[in-house]
């Protein structure tokens, strides 16, 4: 790969100084769109269909079928480029889209050969996993999602989007919305974890801010690009957490659960769904004309296309259904597959299978209408070269504005877990700090996977935070202990060595970014290779080198600093550990938001958006379980647990400590009973009873407690982050409308049924105040049933 650019400027801003961030919380507004935003989205409109369709009628059926193909970038010395024969095949109009290759002037050239070279002068699209930053890498979307702050996700989307489109980029395969609740999936970093509101929150914010508002309607600006939610349906069902494994899921988990982030985004304005590699109960998602004609486009009204995972089509043959390539193209576009991604299925078999009738043409003629309307709203068939100025590329590559605000998305991610006899924050007027562990001075590893273009040169570790944050007069030593996943234990001594001498421990332990995300997943979610040795000699040495001996805490402060795509089964360290904040994946700006927290200057308020396990075999185990006949209670055998273990997590969904301490009181319900139909208004009065500003998030659960089918202990059905400073009370008010009090029904109608529901409202999914209210009246039928799984 190219050496890039990295010049005196960006390394300034890579720092911006503390003081000049602006306050928790502030408030995020959008940039608007380069254009004013039109009423009804380019993506839909009459004129783009009319276009769509004029320019059918001068295509071939290759010429058509080249629409539908998409191909991959190869790395090369001086960046990603077509592979050999690439711009032939353009000249030939048998590519549509790229993958995986930008720059402006590059795109711009192969842009050209398109529009000049080709018969019918056709724009290409430029696609990329542009996840969580371009080349300025935010945290991970687990991580986001730890923040239960839309509007930050937003402009976090937003401004990666800006970026990737000044590098001639049109589309990027995210947001990725798949619901885990199976930590062994690597891919559960890409999601927002383990709640369909939490995950459809965030759906929605990142469709938001890639596209560059609501509903589609700034596609067509130069700095909007295209979204795809992914991977559909239900890939984060994965039996075992083994990825690309089949899933097995009741229709009403598959609805409850799975579906809503998916239908979230698309009534955000999602351009492209991309189908998952999975089979649910036997049909493979590439296969699944239910996926994508019954639930995507009949229910809820998708009116975009449909990308196939890199090389799902052929997989139909492993999966059993297909014997053939020819037989995996068919089945893949009756299934509402518009693009073939990276695959060749399509380019290689259809022109045949129309030619010999098994298929008609009609069916490739809307695949390829989609794809044409999608170029016209973007308006390269007006000007090709829309998303190939080098001067915005500059400008906004690594900008000292994205800089900030990755490191503000960072601060918010952040979440302690830990906090014993207030060992942090850190002071930093001290003589020597220890910073250890694998993980401290992993620049690759602090961008998280997915990176993008993401440079580790241009990456802020623990290591580089802390020396940063404390400056020249303290005296920074640094030890990196034990590898993160061998045996390898020669590093120990000089790590009890550094622990011994220091006054205080910065201990950095975790996995790697690549022992998360794709093809990625662990039989074990406990901390990798000798870490859990290096932290006991850590926590001895450091209990040994000061006067008083205590389990969890000792006069010398130890900071553990978790870097994880997963939760992390960890209960001795939680027990004996002093103080753990959870950093998972920050991007450009890690260690400078994770200093921010140890030494105060940012009270960290993130919460899991995932439960942690206290061992793998505690696996699944998520906040909105249902009941059983035989909840959980010690005091009686024959209920449902394991003999060897608590039943309750090691953290909560929700959980998450603050530097200071919230108290609740006064929760208030607008009325005690409502009509079906009816909102219900509710309260509550949140104090900072500490003694430092902070933010809190509220959350909101309810339940309906008796049904005719079994609901969940809780649900999440809303949420709001808040700051406030030391002693101020803050009354907080949620609205409790109809669709959150909805279930599917025996019948899987949507409904709403009366009865008695009780409200919980508080600081983490375990720790609430409850209030109770009755709904009167008949059952609320909000949604007929959908048609059956097949
Ligand atoms: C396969 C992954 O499953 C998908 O998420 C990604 O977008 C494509 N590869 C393209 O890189």
């Amino acid at each position: 790969m190219k050496r890039k650019f990295f010049p005196a400027a960006i390394a300034a801003a890579l720092w911006p100084s503390v003081s000049a961030l602006p306050a928790q919380t502030p408030a995020v507004v959008a940039p608007a769109a380069i254009q004013t935003q039109a009423r009804e989205s380019p993506l839909f409109s009459a004129r783009g269909s009319q276009f769509a369709d004029s320019v059918l009628k001068l295509m071939t059926l290759d010429e058509k079928i080249g629409q539908l193909n998409q191909s991959p970038g190869e790395g090369s010395q001086t960046g990603p480029r077509v592979p050999v024969g690439g711009e032939a095949l353009i000249r030939a109009g048998r590519i549509g889209s790229f993958l995986g290759i930008w720059g402006a002037d590059y795109t711009r050239g192969l842009q050209r050969v398109a529009t000049q070279e080709s018969r019918l002068r056709i724009p290409l699209l430029f696609a990329m996993d542009v996840i969580h930053g371009f080349r300025t890498i935010y945290p991970v979307p687990l991580a986001e999602a730890a923040s239960f702050d839309p509007a930050r996700v937003e402009f976090s989307a937003r401004q990666a989007a800006v970026e990737a489109t000044a590098h001639g980029l049109h589309w990027t395969f995210a947001p990725m919305v798949d619901i885990a609740r199976d930590p062994r999936w690597g891919r559960i970093v890409e999601g927002a974890g383990e709640d369909p509101y939490l995950g459809s929150s965030m759906s929605a914010a990142r469709v938001r801010g890639f596209q560059g508002g609501d509903s589609a309607l700034s596609i067509g600006a130069p700095d909007a690009l295209l979204a795809t939610v992914k991977h559909f349906a239900a890939y984060g069902g994965a039996e075992g957490g083994r990825d690309y494994n089949s899933v097995e899921l009741t229709e009403r988990t598959l609805w409850e659960t799975y579906l809503p982030p998916y239908e979230a985004a698309v009534r955000a304005g999602v351009a492209f769904v991309m189908a998952s590699f999975n089979d649910i109960g036997g049909t493979p998602s590439h296969a699944s004309d239910w996926l994508f004609g019954d639930v995507l486009r009949q229910r809820w009204g998708f009116r975009g296309a449909v990308v196939s995972d890199w090389g799902g089509i052929s997989e139909l043959i492993p999966h059993g259904v297909a014997a053939n390539r020819g037989e995996a193209g068919i089945l893949g576009l009756r299934a509402g597959i518009d693009i073939d991604m990276s695959d060749n299925v399509y380019i290689d078999s259809l022109g045949a299978a129309v030619r010999s009738g098994k298929i008609p043409q009609a069916l490739v003629d809307s695949a390829v209408h989609r794809v044409l309307r999608i170029k016209y709203a973007l308006g390269l068939f007006q000007d090709p070269y829309r998303f190939n100025d080098v001067a915005r590329e500059r400008r906004y590559t690594l900008a000292a504005e994205h800089l900030v605000a990755s490191r503000l998305a960072a601060r918010e991610a952040i979440v302690l877990l830990k906090n014993s006899s207030k060992t942090l924050p850190l002071r930093k007027d001290t003589h020597t700090i220890a910073v250890i562990g694998p993980l401290a001075d992993d620049r690759r590893s602090s961008l998280g996977g997915w990176a993008a273009d993401g440079h580790p040169d241009e990456t802020l570790t623990v290591l580089a935070g802390v020396r940063a944050a404390v400056g020249p007069s303290v005296k920074v030593i640094y030890a990196r202990g034990s590898p993160v996943d061998t045996a390898d234990t020669t590093g120990l001594a000089a790590a009890r060595d550094a622990a011994a001498q220091a006054d205080a421990i910065v201990l950095v332990l975790g996995e790697t970014e690549s022992m998360s995300s794709e093809a990625s997943s662990r039989s074990s979610i406990e901390l990798p290779g000798l870490q859990l040795e290096l932290a006991r000699a850590v926590l001895r040495a450091a209990r040994r080198s000061t006067a008083f001996v205590q389990t969890d805490t000792t006069p010398k402060p130890v900071a553990v600093v978790l870097m994880n795509g997963r939760p992390l089964a960890i209960p001795e360290l939680a027990r004996e550990a002093p103080a753990i904040i959870e950093s998972w994946f920050l991007g450009s700006q890690h260690g400078a938001a994770v200093a921010d927290v140890l030494f105060g200057d940012y009270n960290p308020g993130g919460k899991l958006p995932v439960t942690f396990p206290r061992v793998t075999g505690q696996i699944p185990i998520y906040y909105n379980h249902r009941n059983t006949g035989r909840p959980s209670d010690t005091a009686n055998h024959y209920t449902s647990k394991y003999l060897d273990l608590p039943s309750s997590p090691l953290f909560p969904f929700g959980y998450g400590l603050s530097y200071t301490t919230f108290a609740y009181s006064n929760l208030h319900l607008s009325s005690a009973t409502i009509a079906a139909g009816d909102s219900l208004e509710v309260s509550v009065d949140v104090k900072n009873s500490g003694d430092r500003g902070g933010d809190e998030v509220v959350q909101l659960y309810v339940r309906d407690d008796v049904a005719s089918v079994e609901e969940p202990v809780k649900r999440l059905v809303g949420f709001q982050r808040i700051a406030s400073r030391a002693g101020d009370t803050r009354t907080v008010t949620f609205r409790i409308r109809p669709q959150s009090l909805a279930l599917y029904d025996r019948q899987m109608r949507r409904v709403v049924e009366p009865g008695t529901f009780t409200v919980f409202v508080g600081t983490s999914s375990d720790d609430v105040l409850t209030a109770h209210f009755t709904v009167t009246g008949d059952v609320l039928v909000l949604a007929s049933p959908p048609t059956r799984f097949r």
